[in-house]
C-alpha cells in the first residue's frame, strides 16, 4: 500500500470532518490552544502534500517555498486574502475555499448589527446589567431611543451571495433597497446605483466585499463624509475596507448615528483602537459565519476540497 498522504491542519474543527480525513491521511493536528505560529507552520507544513488552514493562517510565497511537496491548501473559509493566490498557481498547489455555504448565516449577522446599532441593544444590555433601570427610571420617553429599521433605504456594497442574502432580509423589514457592485448587474428588489449615489442615499449601508488591492480603503473618509447624516454602517466581510479612523470621527462627532463592525484592519482589534471608547458602534470579533450548521458545513467542505485535490481530482471549490 502507498504511504498515505502528509496532511497539516492548523486547527481542530467542528464535526466529523476531520475524523473522516484522519482515516485517509496521515494528519498532524496543532495541538493549540490557539493558531501556530509563522515559524512553526512552516515546521510542520514543510513535508506536507496538504495543508488544512485557516483565514488566521498567513499562507505567503515564503511558506510555500519552505513546502516543496504541498499540493493543496485547502481553506476552512470563503475570503483568501490570507493567501498568496499566484505563489500558489505558479508551484501548481491547488487552493481550496469554502463557497456558498456561509452567505445565509454571515448575512443573519450583518441584519443582527444592523439592528443592534440601530436599536441601541447592547447599550440597553449594559444599561440593565449597571443597575440603572431603576423605579423611577421604569418607563422614560426618551430613554435609549433609536432609529427606524422598517421602510428606511439601505445600501447594499456589494451584491455577493452574501450581500443578496442582506438585500432579502431587508425587504421583509419593507426597507428600499440601493445595490452596488463592480458588475453593475441586476438583481430582483435591488436598485442597482453607483456607489456615490448608494452612499448619499441611505441610512443604512450594509458592506459586502472581498478584501482586493481595489477596495482596500474604499469607504475611507471622503466616501464616509457622502453617507446622510445619522447614517449607520455595517461591515461583515473584511477590514481594511472602512478606514476606521475615519470612522470613529465620524460616530464621535455624531455625525453618523451608529455602526456595527465584526470585521477590523487589524484582527484582534487592538485595544488603542478609537472604536472602544465609543458607546455607539457595535464590536463583534468576526464571527460573521459562526453557526454550528455553518461552521460544520465549511469543515465538511474544506476536507472535501483536501481530498480531491490529495486523490488527483478537481477540487468542488477552487480559487
Ligand atoms: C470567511 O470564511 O472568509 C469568513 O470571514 C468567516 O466568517
Amino acid at each position: 500500500m502507498p504511504p498515505r498522504p502528509r496532511v497539516f491542519a492548523t486547527r481542530a474543527l467542528p464535526g466529523e470532518g476531520l475524523a473522516r480525513l484522519a482515516e485517509r491521511v496521515d494528519l498532524d493536528l496543532w495541538p493549540g490552544p490557539g493558531a501556530p505560529p509563522p515559524e512553526a507552520l512552516a515546521e510542520r507544513v514543510a513535508d506536507a502534500e496538504g495543508l488544512l488552514c485557516l483565514l488566521t493562517d498567513r499562507i505567503d510565497a515564503a511558506l510555500l517555498a519552505r513546502a516543496p511537496r504541498l499540493r493543496v491548501v485547502s481553506s476552512c473559509s470563503v475570503g483568501l486574502d490570507h493567501v498568496d493566490l499566484a505563489a500558489a498557481a505558479r508551484r501548481g498547489i491547488a487552493v481550496g475555499f469554502t463557497p456558498g455555504v456561509l452567505a445565509e448565516t454571515t448575512a443573519d449577522l450583518a441584519f443582527g448589527l444592523l439592528l443592534a446599532a440601530a436599536r441601541r441593544i447592547p447599550e440597553a444590555d449594559r444599561f440593565v446589567r449597571a443597575g440603572l433601570w431603576t423605579s423611577e427610571r421604569r418607563w422614560e420617553p426618551e430613554l435609549l431611543l433609536g432609529i427606524d429599521v422598517h421602510g428606511a433605504t439601505l445600501g447594499v456594497v456589494g451584491l455577493g451571495a452574501i450581500g443578496r442574502a442582506v438585500a432579502r432580509r431587508a425587504s421583509g423589514f419593507g426597507m428600499r433597497v440601493l445595490g452596488w457592485s463592480r458588475s453593475g448587474r441586476p438583481f430582483p428588489g435591488v436598485e442597482v446605483v453607483t456607489l456615490e449615489r448608494l452612499l448619499e442615499t441611505s441610512r443604512f449601508v450594509s458592506i459586502h466585499l472581498a478584501r482586493t488591492p481595489e477596495t482596500l480603503g474604499l469607504l475611507d473618509a471622503r466616501a464616509l463624509a457622502r453617507l446622510p447624516e445619522g447614517a449607520v454602517l455595517v461591515n461583515a466581510s473584511r477590514g481594511g475596507i472602512v478606514d476606521e479612523d475615519a470612522l470613529a470621527e465620524a460616530l464621535r462627532s455624531g455625525r453618523l448615528f451608529a455602526a456595527g463592525l465584526d470585521v477590523y484592519a487589524r484582527e484582534p482589534l487592538p485595544s488603542t483602537s478609537p472604536l472602544l471608547d465609543l458607546p455607539n458602534v457595535v464590536l463583534t470579533p468576526h464571527i460573521g459565519s459562526a453557526s454550528v450548521a455553518t461552521r460544520i458545513r465549511m469543515a465538511d467542505l474544506a476536507v472535501e476540497n483536501l481530498l480531491a485535490g490529495l486523490e488527483g481530482r478537481p477540487l468542488p471549490h477552487r480559487a
